[in-house]
């Protein structure tokens, strides 16, 4: 018998008290198919086709409250309804032998009158409103939250870190990223405010660590994770002038919380150089200075993965548009397998099975040449 060795992404990794067989993580996936906020049966499928014994799922992008949407069609989690539709979705999943957290998230000023209650504008750390881009996307002018008001909202998270423990998720990760509304509050080109939630970094970055400590108190450091992207700049309006600093904060503030389970952070834009994509590779200090579990996001492959995963970069990798469009992506990465392409045009509609649950599996290929009688 020939021994291979395992490549580095598929060696096991104990995450605090979780064991992984592999370090293969499905990155959050808006993928607007919860109609009316409920999540559907068909994510039941699409969940499950991408959960392996001991792998990470991260579910996509779930509305905390109300105000919280900004795109079509996303899941929430603030409801007794959505609490039992999460539940055969999670079940499924864990039948599969996976681990399964939900990304909870606010988008604050990324939304517009539309998706708001009663069409009122959408809330935010400041009343600037995000300038159109050539995507011809309109976000609508928000409203500034009253300092009283921000108890309420990080009260929104920790109710939703109640309900998702009560659909079965095996914890939650908070969405601290891409411009949403935690961004909103920590980044500098974002915050006006002259109350304790603005100026200072650390006034900054308050609401960010009350949501933090709120869930954490409601649910356990063993059953949190964060997501960060204190590099990504060109997103929403949302750029910080000292992200290392602003990243450096943030690792103490998880750091406080014994066993705080991960911090999942977002590489900046890959750059183009010689033809090829690179990773920048600047997330090494935080890293370094984060005691928990670091996963890795933003433009991986097999290749770089196996790399940042050997060399001790991080811990495990997410991977977004290859999972998508690769239900089986573990074990392609195993066997050194092509991939399926991903279809761009079928990211966010919102159909239950294009784009969604009918990529093919390596399987499905071997079938079609094999005949079975
Ligand atoms: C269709 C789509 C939906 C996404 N939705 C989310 C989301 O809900 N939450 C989030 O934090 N990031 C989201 N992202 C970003 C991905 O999680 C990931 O960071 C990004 O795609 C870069 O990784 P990749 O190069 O492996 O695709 C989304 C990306 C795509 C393509």
């Amino acid at each position: 018998m020939v021994h291979q060795e395992a490549i580095p992404l598929m060696t096991p990794y104990k995450m605090g008290p979780f064991q992984l067989s592999h370090r293969v993580v499905l990155a959050p996936l808006t993928r607007c198919r919860s109609y009316g906020n409920v999540p559907q049966p068909h994510a039941a499928v699409y969940y499950s086709q991408r959960a392996t014994r001991g792998g990470l799922l991260i579910a996509e992008a779930t509305d905390i409250s109300p105000t919280a949407q900004g795109y079509p069609e996303t899941p929430g989690i603030w409801s007794q309804q959505q609490i039992e539709a999460w539940k055969p979705i999670v079940d499924a999943v864990h039948r599969k032998g996976a681990l399964f957290f939900l990304q909870i998230w606010h988008v604050g000023r990324v939304s517009n009158t539309d998706f708001q209650p009663n069409g009122q504008a959408p809330i935010s750390s400041t009343d600037k409103q995000i300038t159109p881009d050539e995507s011809g996307m309109v976000y609508s002018k928000p409203r500034r939250l009253r300092t009283d008001e921000i108890p309420g909202i990080v009260d929104d998270f920790r109710r939703a870190a109640r309900n998702a423990g009560e659909a079965g998720f095996d914890g939650v990760e908070i969405h601290g990223a891409h411009g949403y509304l935690l961004e909103q509050f920590m980044k500098d080109s974002a915050n006006d405010r002259d109350d304790e939630y603005g100026g200072s970094l650390e006034n900054r970055c308050r609401f960010a660590v009350e949501v933090i400590d709120a869930v954490v108190g409601e649910v356990g450091a063993h059953r949190v994770g964060i997501r960060l992207s204190p590099f990504v700049v060109d997103y929403m309006d949302c750029v910080d002038s000292d992200p290392v600093a602003l990243g450096n904060y943030m690792m103490q503030q998880l750091n406080r919380h014994e066993g705080f389970l991960y911090c999942h952070m977002v590489e900046p834009r890959m750059a183009i150089v010689d033809g090829r994509r690179q990773i920048p590779h600047r997330l090494l200090p935080f890293r370094k200075a984060f005691k928990g579990t670091f996963i890795a996001a933003g433009g991986y492959d097999r290749d770089e993965g196996n790399k940042v995963v050997a060399e001790g970069y991080t811990d495990l990798v997410a991977y977004g548009r290859l999972f998508l469009a690769n239900p089986d992506l573990p074990r392609r990465f195993e066997l050194n397998a092509p991939l399926n392409k991903y279809d761009r045009s079928t990211f966010y509609i919102q159909d239950p099975v294009v784009g969604y649950t009918d990529y093919p599996f390596l399987d499905d290929n071997a079938n079609d040449s094999n005949v079975h009688v």
